[in-house]
């Protein structure tokens, strides 16, 4: 039976951006959370290297700008740098006030700073090399004490509720339908504002660093929804992700390199020199063109890194994560370097949003990685997103709060139709086009690009999403179903994206445009049915 749900705030996705929201707002109002599978099951569990701040008295808000300016390549809002930045001090605050427990030096007591690409100075903090597990157990053992928080597992948003305004000609957004792998019905969960929080988008690509959960949802429902999306075209590539036959989705963390690993050919000769004066230390864009450039050279399935020379107490106390894994691989990390390849790692791009993470539709908000803020430019500097979750949660939750009384409370939307559909017997469709898409994404659309693959990337997107339309119409909805309808929209995002822009530059590489343009613009992609006629926007 479909039921309905009823709350002040509705918050889709369980990780960082989400729970720090969920947290801030729990005295103001109930609050719902929706997660896809178990609550930690989002890249936030999973972060290793740590979160960027101004903690150190010779570091500046000057210099974090600085950076992450550069890694940008030209392409940050820095405005919205600045915002994020000037505020990594108070974030770091919250959380350790929440109880995460960060790295210490042994002998004073200070936190301990790591470095990583592009950083000019010692700026992340961290809990040795599992960060993320640190932070977002925290969170979890917060929200499972508020008693205003409820949140529903094993739920999957499929598609965001809107209705006309009354006091305005606006759209608003109030709710989502959600599917219960449960107990397998749609239900309806209102609210007066809702938030967006799913995440990435990286399961688009073959080989990426993400959980299973990263298919772009919040992007799709946004986009379908009549939200702008931006920069979608730069796809961050990880450098350093485990090769092994057995080995799904395991990152080496970047902090391997901030303190002394070096990138190598199968023949031991280190490489990064030639490509970047920083070497090791360049931004992610540089590395893992470099390690792509030198594979495709000698037609090598992986290269090394190599931490070896660094003595084993050390090894075993900064990154005991990344040891212990690799040694379940028969991989000792304190004598033998580690075969790695690059692989999908974050989405820059996402559902335009304002300094509160409003979107275009009305009681629409997106934080996290699902969102574009501009802090990211065309490539993400290391650390820089763990942050960008706690600082923009806490600015529209705040905003939240001012609004909430003066949001009225929804119409109760009809429930979802299920009388014209029936149950699918030829789940294989699923499967086959999920590894489609996923395949040639890698191939195609990948960290070197042509125009040539684009146009042939955009042919097999307009197939398969021509298949899954009348399957979606069809049958009834699976998670699968859900996922891979999202992800062939969030391709289609990306390739649109990478068409219009005819240049190089951070993560977006073209061989037919390989110099970057004079002007820096971003590729906004405006909907069909955009929510927001009224705002002036450069249409691609
Ligand atoms: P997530 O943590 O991904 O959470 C998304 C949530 O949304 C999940 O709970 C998911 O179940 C839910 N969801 C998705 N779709 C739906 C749906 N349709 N319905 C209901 N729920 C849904 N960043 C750093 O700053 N520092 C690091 O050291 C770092 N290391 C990383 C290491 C790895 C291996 C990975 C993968 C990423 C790393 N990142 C790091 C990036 C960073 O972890 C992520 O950008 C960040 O955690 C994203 O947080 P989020 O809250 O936006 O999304
Ligand atoms: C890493 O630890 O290398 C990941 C850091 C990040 O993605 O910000």
């Amino acid at each position: 039976m479909s039921k309905h749900f009823s709350s002040d705030v509705l918050v889709i996705g369980s990780g960082a951006a989400g729970l720090t929201l969920a947290l801030q707002l729990a005295q103001h109002g109930r609050v719902h959370v929706l997660s896809k599978n178990a609550v930690n099951q989002g890249s936030t569990w999973f972060a290793q290297g740590g979160i960027a701040a101004v903690l150190d008295d010779e570091d500046s808000v000057e210099a974090h700008v600085t950076d992450t300016l550069n890694a940008g390549a030209g392409l940050c809002h820095e405005d919205a740098v600045r915002f994020t930045v000037e505020r990594s001090k108070d974030a770091i605050r919250w959380l350790i006030d929440q109880g995460v427990s960060f790295t210490k030096e042994s002998d004073n007591g200070a936190y301990h700073l790591t470095q990583e690409g592009g950083h000019s100075h010692r700026r992340i903090i961290h809990s040795a090399d599992a960060t993320g597990e640190a932070v977002h157990s925290t969170l979890i053992d917060r929200i499972q004490a508020e008693p205003n928080v409820e949140v529903f597992e094993d739920h999957v948003a499929l598609n965001l509720i809107t209705q006309a305004d009354k006091g305005s000609s606006r759209l608003r957004c109030t709710g989502a339908y959600a599917l219960s792998r449960k107990d397998d019905h749609v239900h309806v969960f209102q609210a007066r504002a809702v938030v967006l929080a799913t995440g990435g988008a990286s399961k688009v690509y073959l080989y990426t660093s993400n959980p299973d959960s990263a298919s772009g949802d919040g992007i799709a429902m946004a986009w379908r929804a009549g939200c702008r999306v931006a920069n979608m075209e730069f796809n961050q590539f990880h450098p350093t992700c485990l090769y092994h036959p057995r080995a799904k989705t395991f990152l080496i963390t970047e902090a391997l390199r901030g303190e002394g690993a070096y990138l190598r050919l199968p023949s031991g000769e280190r490489f990064m020199p030639k490509f970047d004066t920083r070497e090791e230390l360049a931004p992610r864009d540089v590395v893992a063109r470099a390690i792509d450039h030198e594979m495709k050279r000698l037609g090598c399935d992986c290269l090394y890194l190599d931490i070896s020379h660094k003595p084993a107490e050390f090894i075993a106390e900064h990154f005991p994560t990344v040891k212990a894994r690799c040694l379940e691989f028969g991989i000792d990390i304190t004598k033998e370097p580690i075969p790695v390849v690059p692989a999908a790692h974050y989405t820059c791009g996402g559902v335009m949003v304002d300094r509160h993470g409003q979107t275009d539709l009305m009681n629409l908000y997106a934080i996290g990685e699902t969102s574009f803020t501009g802090l990211h430019g065309a490539n993400r500097m290391a650390s820089n997103s763990l942050l960008e979750c706690v600082v923009y949660a806490q600015s529209a939750a705040n905003h939240i709060r001012d609004r909430l009384r003066e949001i009225g409370i929804p119409e109760t939307a009809p429930q979802w139709d299920e009388s014209r559909v029936t149950n699918s017997d030829e789940d294989v469709i699923i499967s086959h086009n999920w590894d489609e898409l996923r395949r040639f994404m890698w191939d195609y659309v990948g960290i070197v690009r042509t125009r040539k693959r684009l146009e042939r990337a955009t042919h097999r997107i307009k197939l398969l999403q021509k298949e899954i339309a009348e399957y979606y119409s069809n049958y009834k909805v699976s998670s699968d179903l859900i996922e891979l309808r999202n992800l062939a929209m969030v391709a289609e995002l990306i390739i649109r994206s990478a068409m219009v822009r005819k240049e190089s530059r951070g993560l977006h590489f073209s061989m037919d445009y390989p110099e970057r343009s004079p002007i820096a613009k971003d590729t906004i992609l405006v909907p069909m049915n955009y929510a927001d006629q009224n705002v002036i926007v450069n249409k691609d």
